[in-house]
């Protein structure tokens, strides 16, 4: 089983900024990462069709025998990772917004938070939120259309940064110091966020901490792999394959499926 692949899923591409952070601290596990761009955004969906498409992923990474699995959507994790949990005997690593060292760093105590419309109205960012940032002033927008334009290909666009500029103009008046990335296609947009926004204010996102606590959940169950071998690295969408090649780079084998 400890040489079986890791399973990364994700609304669409965006785990794809996940799936780096994992692949860079552990070279050798072999993975397989489904995009549903079919599907994509999952942020305006409820939670049961939320919950749905989650089993969907899942399942079909568990018949390609996956030994665990990475919901690499803040929206799937928000809404449906309880339920995985309860109905798998895998374990499930989810995604959640940072807010909790956004909000014990802040020294002008206003946070801003980008993320979509299902991560915000859900239970578990509210009791986040709630538990971590109730003395912090906390401005969430949603990041409504940004998961659109990246899906089609349209990440360095004027769209995109009119967009970004009406979602942090608020943010900015309110004098944030940190603004956290609740969403995982946006990443990506780093570095068009890095000229809107004065140097003070910091970026976190949670690809770092999730590939560490992957890291820590497959040696806890003794699921490392043993081999050091060159990986197999598989990647699978339902939609534009082009548009996760330019995210991924050179040299990684993008295959279309129909899921
Ligand atoms: C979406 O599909 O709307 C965004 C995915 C995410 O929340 O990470």
């Amino acid at each position: 089983m400890s040489n079986n692949p890791i399973g990364i899923f994700d609304s669409g591409v965006g785990g794809t900024s996940i799936w780096k952070e994992i692949h860079q601290l552990l070279p050798h596990e072999h993975s397989i990462y489904l995009a549903d761009s079919f599907n994509a955004p999952y942020g305006p969906k409820g939670t049961e069709i939320i919950t749905e498409l989650s089993i969907k992923n899942t399942e079909l990474l568990l018949k390609k025998g996956c030994k665990l699995i990475v919901v690499a959507c803040n929206t799937a994790t928000t809404n449906a990772i309880a339920y995985l949990r309860q109905s798998y005997d895998v374990p499930f690593i989810g995604i959640e917004p940072a807010i909790k060292p956004a909000a014990l760093n802040t020294k002008s105590n206003a946070v801003g938070i980008l993320a979509t419309k299902g991560t915000l109205s859900s239970t578990l960012f509210s009791e986040t939120s709630g538990r971590f940032a109730n003395n912090v002033k906390v401005i969430e927008r949603e990041g409504k259309g940004i998961v659109e334009l990246i899906e089609n290909g349209k990440l360095y666009s004027d769209n995109m940064k009119l967009l970004l500029s009406q979602y942090l103009e608020p943010m900015l008046e309110a004098n944030i110091d940190y603004l956290v990335l609740g969403c995982t296609h946006y990443p990506y947009l780093i570095p068009m966020l890095l000229e809107l926004l004065p140097p003070h204010v910091k970026i976190i996102d949670s690809g770092e901490a999730v590939a560490r606590q992957t890291k820590a959940v497959l040696t806890e169950n003794d699921l490392l792999n043993t081999e050091i071998t060159t990986p197999k690295l598989e990647f699978y969408t339902n939609g534009s394959m082009d548009v996760m090649r330019s995210l991924l780079g050179e040299g990684f084998n993008v295959e279309y499926l129909k899921f």
